[in-house]
C-alpha cells in the first residue's frame, strides 16, 4: 500500500510516527511532501525507506490513500496542485474540520473522507473522528478504520457533528490540560506541594479517570457519586465547581463556533479562486505534472 502525507508539520509527522510505531505502516509505504522540504527530510532520516517526494503531486500520484495535513487556508492551493493526478480509486483524507467534503468532491474525482485526529494518538489513544463522503465504499471505510484503530479509536460521526466533536476530541486535550495546570498552580501557591509533584499527580488522576469513564463503564454522575460521600471534602469542592463554572462551557462553545464560522467563510472564498474551469471535468489527467499545475494562490 502506498500512503501519501502532504504536510509533515505537527499533526502530519505525529500521525506518521504513530503509524510507524504501531507497525500498521512501514517506511516504504510512505511518500511525503512538505512546503519546506527539510521537515520531510528529517522524517526520512529518522525512518530510512520513507520517500520524500519532490512535489505534492508526486506524493499523491498513485497513492492508495492521500492524507492532507496542512492548515485549512493552505488546502485550496494543495488541491489545485494535486487535482490533475488524482483518480476515482484513490482515497483523499482531510484532517481538518472546516474543509467540507462536498467542496472537495467538487474539486477532485477521488473518494473523500475526513479523519479528524487528536494529539492523543501519539500515545495510541483518543478518538479519531471519521466522516465519509458519498463515493467512499464499505471496503474503504474498513481499510481506513483498520488503519486508524492501530493508533486510536475510530469513531464515525455525521459531518454536521464534526465541529463540536473535534472541540471535544482534538481541542479537548489543550482545554483539559489548561484546567490541570491552573489547579496544580493553585495547589503549589497555597500549599507546600511542588508544581511538578502536583502535575504528576494530576496526570495520573486524569489517566485513571479516563479509564474509569471508558473501560470502567462509569458515567460522570456515577463517578462523582462514588467519590463524593455526603458531607465530605469532595462534595465541598464540587459545590464550588458547580457555582463558578456555570456558563463557562457555553461561552467556550460559542467562541469556538464563531471562529469556525469565520474560517468557513474565508475558506469558501479561497476555494472559489481555484475552482476547476467550468468546461473542465474533475477527471484526472496524467500529463506533465509541472505544466499541468494551476497557478498557486
Ligand atoms: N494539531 C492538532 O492537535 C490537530 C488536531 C486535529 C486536526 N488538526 C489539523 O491538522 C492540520 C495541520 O495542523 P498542524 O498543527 O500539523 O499544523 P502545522 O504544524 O503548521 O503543519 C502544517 C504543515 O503544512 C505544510 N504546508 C503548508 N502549505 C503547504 C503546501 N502548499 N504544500 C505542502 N505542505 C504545506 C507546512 O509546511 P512549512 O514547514 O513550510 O510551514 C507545515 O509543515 C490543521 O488543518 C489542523 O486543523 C490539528
Amino acid at each position: 500500500m502506498k500512503v501519501a502525507f502532504i504536510g509533515t508539520g505537527s499533526m502530519g509527522s505525529l500521525l506518521i510516527e504513530a503509524f510507524l510505531r504501531s507497525g500498521a505502516l512501514y517506511p516504504h509505504n510512505l511518500h511525503v511532501s512538505n512546503r519546506s522540504k527539510s521537515k520531510a527530510e528529517m522524517l526520512a532520516l529518522r525512518h530510512p525507506g520513507l520517500h520524500v517526494a519532490a512535489s505534492n503531486a508526486e506524493a499523491a500520484l498513485g497513492s492508495d490513500i492521500v492524507f492532507i495535513c496542512v492548515k485549512p487556508h493552505h488546502f485550496p492551493e494543495v488541491i489545485a496542485e494535486i487535482r490533475s493526478v488524482l483518480l476515482e480509486t484513490q482515497l483523499l483524507i482531510s484532517i481538518t474540520s472546516p474543509v467540507l467534503i462536498s467542496v472537495l468532491e467538487e474539486q477532485v474525482p477521488a473518494k473523500i473522507a475526513k479523519i479528524i485526529p487528536s494529539i492523543t494518538h501519539s500515545v495510541h489513544s483518543g478518538a479519531s473522528l471519521c466522516i465519509y463522503g458519498e463515493r467512499v465504499q464499505p471496503e474503504d471505510r474498513l481499510l481506513l478504520e483498520q488503519l486508524m484503530s492501530s493508533i486510536s479509536r475510530p469513531t464515525p460521526i455525521k459531518e454536521s457533528e464534526t465541529r463540536i466533536a473535534s472541540d471535544i476530541s482534538s481541542c479537548g486535550p489543550a482545554f483539559v490540560s489548561f484546567i490541570v495546570q491552573q489547579w496544580a498552580k493553585a495547589a503549589a501557591q497555597m500549599t507546600g506541594i511542588s508544581m511538578p509533584e502536583a502535575l504528576s499527580l494530576s496526570a495520573e488522576m486524569l489517566l485513571g479517570t479516563g479509564r474509569l469513564l471508558t473501560e470502567g463503564g462509569l458515567t460522570p454522575e456515577q463517578l462523582q457519586r462514588r467519590v463524593a460521600v455526603p458531607g465530605g471534602v469532595t462534595a465541598e469542592g464540587l459545590a464550588i465547581l458547580e457555582e463558578r463554572l456555570e456558563g463557562v462551557f457555553l461561552s467556550l462553545i460559542e467562541a469556538t463556533q464563531r471562529k469556525h464560522e469565520a474560517d468557513l467563510a474565508k475558506l469558501a472564498a479561497l476555494f472559489d479562486a481555484v475552482k476547476p474551469a467550468a468546461n473542465s471535468s474533475v477527471s484526472p489527467d496524467h500529463g506533465d505534472l509541472e505544466s499541468d499545475r494551476p497557478e498557486m494562490l
